[in-house]
């Protein structure tokens, strides 16, 4: 796969922290070290590589950091030392904070910026060991601390059941896309689909699989192939969806290509990756759409009204609709992906 869209993160912040906290005497016990969602950039200079696991299952990141010669993996094994890089969603922090203890972990190491609640976590951790004095810097902190007997099991990531009137009940994990319902413009866009669908069907970031129950739901799929970079939302998706038409694939939808090409695509793409806001990860994955399509083929698309992909979706499409719209949502539908034809003129 290519590299090409992978958001790099700055590696300075985590790095200061680090280097402060061996500076102040801070020692690792011997064997390896666990490095939970690190993401692609980020620097661990000052770990020893021959140590080093890492966790990861965005796809991209994890191709990225195993490119950067990382032993990466998409689940954890035992280590006496888990460094924790805090993902943005607090019970899902937690959660990694549980498994990293589940996992034998002697010295937990926390780390995270104040924007994705460094803070609420070191107050929760507070309420139940002794944690070592932060090291603060670059508008983030770093602890550390020691489980002893406490029980973190409470934080253990809780299954969640999302139940839909028409498509029956989901199970969704802390962190994943739409954990606690669904999506209220993936509902528009399920609402918006034609009583019948081609049969070949493709989903973009297909989270828990929301949309592609739907599709399966239509009259005329016999295949639907979800396409999904975060390891754990497939995961959920290959339990919500035992029909014998779904094909998982673990992919980056902005890159990605599958064997055979496409009648039609759902997607709610994602136009964030942290706070900001990434609209270019929803023209990539409009763009991959085009390219997995069929010449006569079409996407159904649900994007905040805000974002600016009617330019992208003209310029790559023949045919470009509005089908439905709220104040919050946009539903496009977007047919015959323009090709570029090889040599000649078309006639
Ligand atoms: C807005 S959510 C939509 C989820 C689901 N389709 C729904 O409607 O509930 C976008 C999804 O895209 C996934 N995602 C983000 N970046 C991705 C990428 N580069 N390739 C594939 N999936 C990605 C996210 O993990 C998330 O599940």
């Amino acid at each position: 796969m290519t590299l090409m869209n992978v958001i790099y993160h700055d590696p300075a912040p985590r790095t200061a922290r680090l280097a402060l906290a061996f500076g102040a005497g801070l020692a690792l016990p011997d064997g390896p070290v666990t490095v939970y969602r690190p993401r692609a950039g980020e620097d661990f200079a000052l770990l020893d590589p021959g140590r080093v696991q890492m966790v990861q299952g965005f796809r991209p990141d994890h191709d990225a950091l195993a490119q950067m010669g990382w032993r990466v993996g998409t689940a954890p094994a035992p280590a006496p030392t888990a460094l924790i890089c805090l993902p943005r969603a607090k019970a899902e922090g937690l959660a990694l904070i549980a498994e990293a203890v589940a996992q034998g972990a002697q010295l937990v190491l926390v780390d995270g910026q104040k924007t994705y609640g460094v803070e609420a976590v070191l107050k929760a951790l507070r309420a139940r060991v002794k944690v070592a004095e932060p090291v603060s810097k670059a508008h983030g902190k770093l602890f550390w601390f020691t489980p002893g007997g406490a029980d973190f099991s409470d934080w253990a990531a809780q299954v969640a059941t999302v139940p839909d009137p028409d498509l029956g009940a989901f199970q969704t994990l802390p962190g994943v896309f739409s954990a606690d319902g669904v999506d209220p413009g993936s509902a528009l866009l399920a609402r918006a689909l034609p009583e019948s669908l081609p049969e070949r069907m493709g989903d973009l970031g297909a989270g828990w699989g929301y949309l592609a129950a739907a599709c399966l739901a239509r009259k005329g799929v016999a295949e639907m192939h979800l396409v999904e970079a975060e390891a754990q939302a497939l995961d959920l998706a290959r339990g919500n969806i035992t029909d014998a038409r779904a094909q998982f694939h673990w992919a980056d939808a902005t890159s990605c290509a599958l064997p055979v090409s496409l009648g039609g695509i759902v997607m709610n793409p994602p136009f964030h990756t942290g706070r900001s806001a990434q609209p270019a990860l929803g023209m990539g994955f409009i763009a991959n759409a085009a390219r997995m399509l069929g010449v006569r083929g079409t996407l159904w698309m649900v994007a905040n009204r805000h974002l600016p992909y009617a330019d992208t979706l003209e310029r790559l499409f023949r045919r470009v609709d509005v089908l439905a719209e709220t104040p919050a949502f946009r539903v496009w539908q977007a047919s015959g992906p323009r090709k570029t034809a090889p040599t000649g003129t078309r006639r």
